[in-house]
């Protein structure tokens, strides 16, 4: 049985997410990637889903966020959206589908949103991206920015250290976070920086604030499903909070299950026809 205490129904929109924060409700996002993850997500009470492209990580086993396509950001934002009735849905626009060509960036949003049914994209990075983001926008596509540690830039930064300890880069990342609220993005993830930047950060914009490992100031919290669950083992970064070993009871079961099988104590008579 759910522990969550939200008896509010109603649908979660951008709209609302504004709502919250101006009310000093917490945002609870969580990623999921398939149907049956997503209803029992949704079922718990969070109020945002993020399809993220740890996908590339956690369902595909590639080592970072890169590899994963449009077409596969689409599928698994397509079967999130089947299994939620409440939560926001937001998709992430994996890399290389808006770098560089605004139109293409367009283009690519338009196909998440027409073909998932997800509500919102969300894209990495600030100024460089700007023209981008705008564009999409101007479709009346909700876009929600994400700056810190922004995992599909892995290659330029060299590792998943924590972001913006230096003067220049916090100085960097509150310009573009005045920056992507001016434009019109209607929420930020802030991902791996200092808490007391975060906390700046986020007391400096009207829209709200996502973090992962940015501290307890932001709006809301964002956390990998398979990371807090204990399904993705060898992950256990400080930020984590493991709240399930799902990883050691799914194998036990699954161990159980074979040993069942192996003395042919499974099926037994009432499991056959
Ligand atoms: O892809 C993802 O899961 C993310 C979160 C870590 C914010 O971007």
């Amino acid at each position: 049985m759910s522990t969550n205490t939200t008896d509010d129904k109603r649908k979660v929109t951008t709209i609302r997410l504004q709502q919250m924060k101006e009310r000093g409700e917490k945002i609870a996002m969580l990623t999921a990637y398939d149907y049956s993850m997503a209803t029992l997500v949704d079922q718990a009470g969070v109020d945002a889903i993020l399809v993220g492209d740890s996908a590339s990580n956690v369902m595909a086993g590639n080592t970072t966020t890169l590899p994963i396509t449009l077409d596969q950001m689409i599928y698994h934002a397509t079967s999130v959206v089947r299994g939620v009735k409440r939560a926001l849905v937001v998709c992430d626009m994996p890399f290389g589908s808006y770098q560089g060509n605004s139109k293409e960036a367009l283009a690519n949003a338009i196909r998440i949103m027409k073909e998932s049914g997800a509500e919102a994209v969300k894209i990495e990075g600030g100024a460089e991206v700007r023209e981008s983001i705008e564009r999409i926008l101007s479709a009346g596509i909700p876009v929600m920015a994400h700056l810190g540690l922004t995992p599909q830039s892995i290659n330029k930064f060299g590792t998943y250290n924590v972001r913006a300890k230096s003067e220049a880069e916090a100085a960097k990342l509150k310009e573009d976070a005045l920056m992507l609220q001016e434009i019109g993005c209607f929420a930020l993830v802030l991902e791996k920086i200092p808490a007391d930047l975060a906390r700046e950060v986020t007391e400096s914009l009207s829209i709200p604030t996502i973090g992962i490992g940015a501290g307890s100031a932001t709006d809301g919290q964002v956390l990998v499903m398979q990371d807090m669950l204990g399904i993705n083992q060898g992950f256990s970064p400080r930020f984590l909070r493991r709240y399930a070993d799902l990883g050691n009871v799914i194998v036990d079961a699954i161990g159980n299950y074979v040993s069942d099988v192996k003395a042919v104590d499974f099926p037994n008579e009432s499991e056959q026809y």
